[in-house]
C-alpha cells in the first residue's frame, strides 16, 4: 500500500508484484533508471555554471542539433542500463539502430527492452525551462537466448509493461503508473532520495488548458484549427487558457495535474507530426490512459497503432479525456 514519504526504493520492493509480469528484473531496471536520473539530474541543474550548455556540433538522427546534454543523458542512462546488465536491447531517440545488450556470460538472457527521449525539450535548455527523459519498456517478443531484433522494439504501446518519465523542473520528479494508478515521486536534493509525494495522479476529466504551438495555425488540418477556435470561443467554460512550454514532459505533466490537452498535429516542417511513436507518444499515452486521460493521433487511439520503424514520428493529442475526444469530433467532422 503506497503512502507519502515512502522513498522510491521502498515502494518499488513493495509494488515488485504490482507489474503485468511480475520479477525482480524490472524492479532493478526501474531502479537503474532512478540512478541515471539523479545522475543526470546533477547536472542539467548545473548546467548554467559550466561548459555544457549549447549544441554539441552534431546532428542526431532526426536531423536536429543535439545539445551537449542531450547526449550526455543518452550516455548516462544507457551506461546505466548496460553495465548492470538488466536489459537485452536499447533504442534511443539519439541513435540511429538500436542496440544489443550482451555480456560473455550473460547470453542475451534478459527480457525486457528499453525505448528512450533521454533529454525532451532540449531547446529549453539554454533559457533555464524545464526538460525531461521519457522511458517505454517492452517484453521481448523474440526468444532469450538469441540477439534482440528490430521486432522487439516495433510492438504496439499496448504491449508496454512499463513507461514512465523523469521531469527537471523547479523540482525533479520521478512519474510512473504501476498496477495501482500513476504515483510522483520528488526528489530531495539534499539527501538525493525520491520521495512519493504525488499517489494517484489522475487528469480531471474536463481541464481548461490548451498546450500547441499555434504559430503552426495556418498549416494545421481543419479539424485542429476547428478545435483551437473552439477553445478561445466564449461560450460555457470557456475560452480556455494557452499555455506552451515546449517540452511535452513539462506540458503534459501540468496537464494532468490542472486538467487540458496537449496538440502536436502536423504542420509544414513535419507533415506527419513532429513526435516519435515509440519514444514519446507511446509513453506518454500509457500514462495518460492510467491516469484517466486520452491519446489519440486524431483519429486513433495511440496504444493501438502498429509501429513501422524506429523513428517514427505521428500527430499526438493528449490529455483530458473529454477534450481529447472533442478533437476527434473536430477531426472526423472536418474530414466529412
Ligand atoms: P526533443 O527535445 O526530445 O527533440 O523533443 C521536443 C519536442 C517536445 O518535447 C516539444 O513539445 C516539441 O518538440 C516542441 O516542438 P516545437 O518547438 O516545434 O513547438
Ligand atoms: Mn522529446
Ligand atoms: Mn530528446
Amino acid at each position: 500500500m503506497s503512502q507519502k514519504n515512502q522513498t522510491l526504493g521502498e515502494f518499488i520492493i513493495e509494488n515488485q508484484t504490482s507489474f503485468k509480469y511480475s520479477s525482480g528484473e524490472l524492479s532493478r531496471l526501474i531502479n537503474s533508471i532512478r540512478l541515471a536520473a539523479k545522475v543526470v539530474n546533477y547536472e542539467v541543474n548545473k548546467a548554467g555554471l559550466v561548459d555544457i550548455l549549447g549544441t554539441a556540433g552534431q546532428i542526431n538522427t532526426q536531423g536536429e542539433s543535439q545539445q551537449k546534454l542531450d547526449v550526455y543523458a543518452h550516455e548516462k542512462f544507457i551506461t546505466m542500463l548496460t553495465n548492470r546488465n538488466i536489459v537485452c536491447g536499447i533504442a534511443s531517440e539519439e541513435e540511429e539502430d538500436f542496440m544489443v545488450i550482451n555480456s560473455a556470460d550473460q547470453k542475451h538472457q534478459n527480457k525486457y527492452v528499453v525505448l528512450i527521449d533521454p533529454l525532451d525539450g532540449s531547446s529549453n535548455i539554454d533559457v533555464n525551462v524545464s526538460v525531461g527523459t521519457i522511458f517505454s519498456i517492452y517484453r521481448r517478443v523474440t526468444p532469450v537466448g538469441a540477439a534482440v531484433t528490430i521486432d522487439d522494439f516495433l510492438q504496439k504501446g499496448t504491449r508496454q509493461v512499463a513507461a514512465g518519465y523523469i521531469i527537471y523542473g523547479t523540482s525533479t520528479m520521478l512519474v510512473y503508473p504501476t498496477g495501482h494508478g500513476v504515483n510522483g515521486f520528488t526528489l530531495n536534493p539534499a539527501i538525493g532520495t525520491f520521495y512519493l509525494s504525488h499517489p494517484n495522479m489522475k487528469f480531471p476529466k474536463k481541464g481548461s488548458i490548451y498546450s500547441v504551438n499555434e504559430g503552426n495555425y495556418i498549416h494545421f488540418p481543419q479539424g485542429i484549427k476547428d478545435y483551437i477556435k473552439h477553445c478561445q470561443k466564449e461560450e460555457d467554460e470557456r475560452p480556455y487558457t494557452s499555455r506552451y512550454i515546449g517540452s511535452l514532459v513539462s506540458d503534459f505533466h501540468r496537464n494532468m495535474i490542472k486538467g487540458g490537452i496537449y496538440l502536436y498535429p502536423q504542420s509544414s516542417t513535419y507533415p506527419k507530426g513532429k513526435l516519435r511513436l515509440l519514444y514519446e507518444c507511446n509513453p506518454m499515452a500509457f500514462i495518460a490512459e492510467q491516469a484517466n486521460g486520452k491519446a489519440s493521433d486524431g483519429f486513433h487511439r495511440i496504444l493501438d497503432i502498429k509501429p513501422h520503424s524506429l523513428h517514427q514520428r505521428i500527430p499526438f493529442i493528449c490529455g483530458s479525456a473529454s477534450m481529447v475526444a472533442d478533437v476527434e469530433n473536430f477531426m472526423k467532422v472536418a474530414a466529412n
